[in-house]
């Protein structure tokens, strides 16, 4: 842990935070009985297995197991550390962290994140100045005018402006007490190669001269930088690098403003450029984002699924946007997201569309709009023509998109689509979809296994979760629920019997706490650095089979109190009747006289001796 935040601090936070709150502004949930319930942010999913619990704070996904408190969850989906993740929801509700409660290391601990935040904020206001007030700013604000950008949506968007000259930001940046190694990983100033020229600092400006989009996220922090030329040189487009705050391949832009219009309409347009973007939300389309220079991704897709079900991409009418449309096809699928492709006219885009022919017809063609594997089917037909080999061509481009479809009816349904369209045999369609399915799925990427789920790492044989393992984690899940018998088990050792040393550690840091955390469930989790052990204890204190890998066999993982002295007791058993059956084998291994077998019999032998000290 970066560094230590007061427990009366935390629980402050966590008093006032509500989590339900907080999750569903990246997350569509529905109350169902007791609980919310929506689609998991974290996996690809039809039908939701995500729930989040008002009473216990945590959430809990029966699919893939992520689970955790307020924070973790922010932690897992804004991919901040446990410390920014803290100040975020401190800040977010009003809650001050006095610098003066940290020490003087835990202050300069403060990540490098927050500092790039705050520094982005800044340089945001910097350039949205040199917009309206530098005479230089004049040109700029001369460009916006010409392509039509109302000061509405130069203030709702923070545009701004970046000065000619190498080194204007540098030395903004140089009077204020700002290191330049830090704007430098903020991805602001670029140092200077030997000979480039000489300045104070060694620094040049990586925006210069250029219309400024600050990229902001749906938390409201800015997190990067893009810069348009106001001429023909180039680059046209500049973004900011990655940075430790900026994910290109996770971040929509436009989002933040978006959101709200975006469930509104329960849809959203994805548009390929800045200007596209303004223009559509000048011209009331608002449930529109866009990417960023870049391909979309299932990350993109996922975030989201938390505001619309459905999407529109709005394509230029050139062959590079079908391609787009092609390799995004499998995403949506692949994440059961429902797309549709809109192509616009030869020689526009959805800025000069809806410029020059207002929103209208441009929402007209988005009602028209074929759904993506439709569409695509068109496209194949009309580029590979209607002859046996064109249509053997129609079924080699279409197949690995169907196949793609997690939802085995959605596949079975649109292969008799396919082999309708083009006058195949359905079976023989079906065939060529199974071997592709799944080679061009999203599924390593979406797919992150939840305990028993997945392999799970430190702790042997995936599945295994039968003898000693099994019994162990119901101890675990025992602590958690029950803390009056944690007394017990300390007493009677039980913890160093375990086999599963990850169980044992999370054991132990439960012990640690003191009698009155014990019912904390979010305080151990704050202590707990793994996310994996974070996923487990949350499902283990929702009490979920999640924690027995949701395979049913065992049932839910929840008992009365009187249940726990009877698990103790079958641990104890096991351990000596384990015991006794390495004897037994390293027996039977000395009369087939199997030397690797007794060798291997006997280290493990040893190390049980050293486990349990006293079997
Ligand atoms: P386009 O080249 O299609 O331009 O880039 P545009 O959006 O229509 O821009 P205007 O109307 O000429 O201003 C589409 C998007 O691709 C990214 C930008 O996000 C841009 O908005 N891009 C483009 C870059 O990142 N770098 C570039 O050099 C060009
Ligand atoms: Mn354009």
């Amino acid at each position: 842990m970066a560094f230590h935040i007061p427990d009366d601090k935390l629980a402050e936070i966590r008093n006032k935070a509500d989590i339900v709150e907080v999750i569903s502004e990246r997350v569509m949930l529905k109350k169902s009985g007791k609980d919310y319930s929506g689609l998991c942010p974290f996996h690809a999913e039809k039908t939701p297995s995500f729930s989040v619990s008002q009473d216990k704070q945590m959430y809990y996904c029966f699919g893939c197991g992520a689970g955790g408190d307020i924070f973790s969850f922010i932690m897992k989906s804004d991919g901040m550390k446990f410390s920014e993740a803290v100040l975020f929801l401190a800040r977010r509700y009003g809650i001050d962290i006095p610098s003066r409660e940290m020490t003087r290391s835990q202050r300069e601990a403060i990540s490098k994140r927050e500092k790039i935040l705050a520094l982005n904020r800044r340089v945001m206001d910097f350039y949205a100045g040199s917009l309206v007030r530098s005479p230089a700013g004049e040109i700029a604000r001369q460009y916006l005018k010409k392509r039509g950008i109302s000061q509405k949506i130069i203030d709702r968007f923070k545009l701004g402006f970046a000065p000619d000259g190498w080194d204007r930001l540098s030395r903004f940046i140089a009077r204020s007490d700002v290191k330049p190694e830090l704007a430098e990983s903020a991805g602001l100033i670029v140092p200077r190669n030997a000979g480039r020229g000489n300045t104070d600092n060694g620094y040049y400006d990586r925006f210069r001269n250029r219309i400024i989009f600050p990229i902001i996220d749906v938390g409201g922090q800015v997190i990067g930088f893009g810069g348009r030329v106001m001429d023909d040189s180039k680059p046209k487009y500049l973004n900011s690098p990655e940075t430790p705050v900026y994910n290109k391949s996770k971040t929509l832009y436009g989002l933040d403003i978006a959101r709200n219009k975006c469930r509104q309409a329960a849809m959203v347009f994805i548009v390929e450029g800045y200007f596209d973007l303004l223009a559509l939300h000048q011209h009331g389309i608002e449930n529109t984002v866009a990417t960023l220079g870049t391909a979309l991704t299932a990350a993109h897709v996922r975030r989201l699924k938390g505001y619309a079900k459905k999407t529109c991409l709005v394509f230029d009418a050139d062959t590079a946007g079908i391609k787009a449309a092609q390799r995004s096809a499998p995403i949506f699928l692949g994440e059961s997201m429902t797309a549709s492709v809109m192509l616009l006219p030869e020689g526009h885009d959805p800025d000069s569309f809806v410029f020059e022919h207002g929103p209208e017809p441009f929402l007209a063609r988005a009602q028209t709009a074929e759904g993506i594997v439709k569409f695509l089917i068109t496209r194949a037909m009309a580029s590979h023509g209607n002859s046996i080999e064109g249509r053997v061509g129609v079924v080699a481009d279409i197949a690995p998109v169907i196949g793609a479809m997690t939802d085995s009816v959605a596949r079975s349904e649109y292969a008799g689509y396919l082999a309708d369209r083009i006058g195949a045999d359905p079976n023989a369609v079906m065939e060529k979809i199974r071997e592709n399915s799944g080679r061009m799925a999203s599924n390593p990427e979406t797919y992150r296994g939840g305990y028993g789920l997945g392999p799970e790492k430190g702790s042997g044989a995936g599945q295994d979760l039968t003898g000693s393992r099994r019994i162990e984690r119901m101890i675990i899940a025992m602590m958690i629920q029950h803390p009056a018998s944690i007394a017990d088990i300390v007493q009677k050792e039980i913890l160093e019997m375990f086999t599963d040393l990850h169980l044992k550690e999370i054991g132990q840091e439960i012990v640690k706490f003191p009698p009155s955390a014990h019912g904390d469930i979010s305080l151990l989790m704050n202590h707990l650095e793994d996310e994996d052990d974070q996923r487990l204890v949350a499902s283990m204190a929702m009490g979920g089979a999640g924690a027995m890998g949701g395979l049913g066999a065992m049932g839910e993982m929840r008992w009365k109190e009187k249940s726990c002295n009877r698990i103790i007791e079958q641990f104890l058993a096991g351990c000596s009747k384990k015991s006794n059956d390495l004897v037994c084998r390293i027996r039977a291994a000395e009369e087939n006289n199997d030397h690797e077998l007794i060798r291997q019999l006997l280290t493990e032998k040893q190390a049980q001796i050293k486990r349990r000290g006293r079997f």
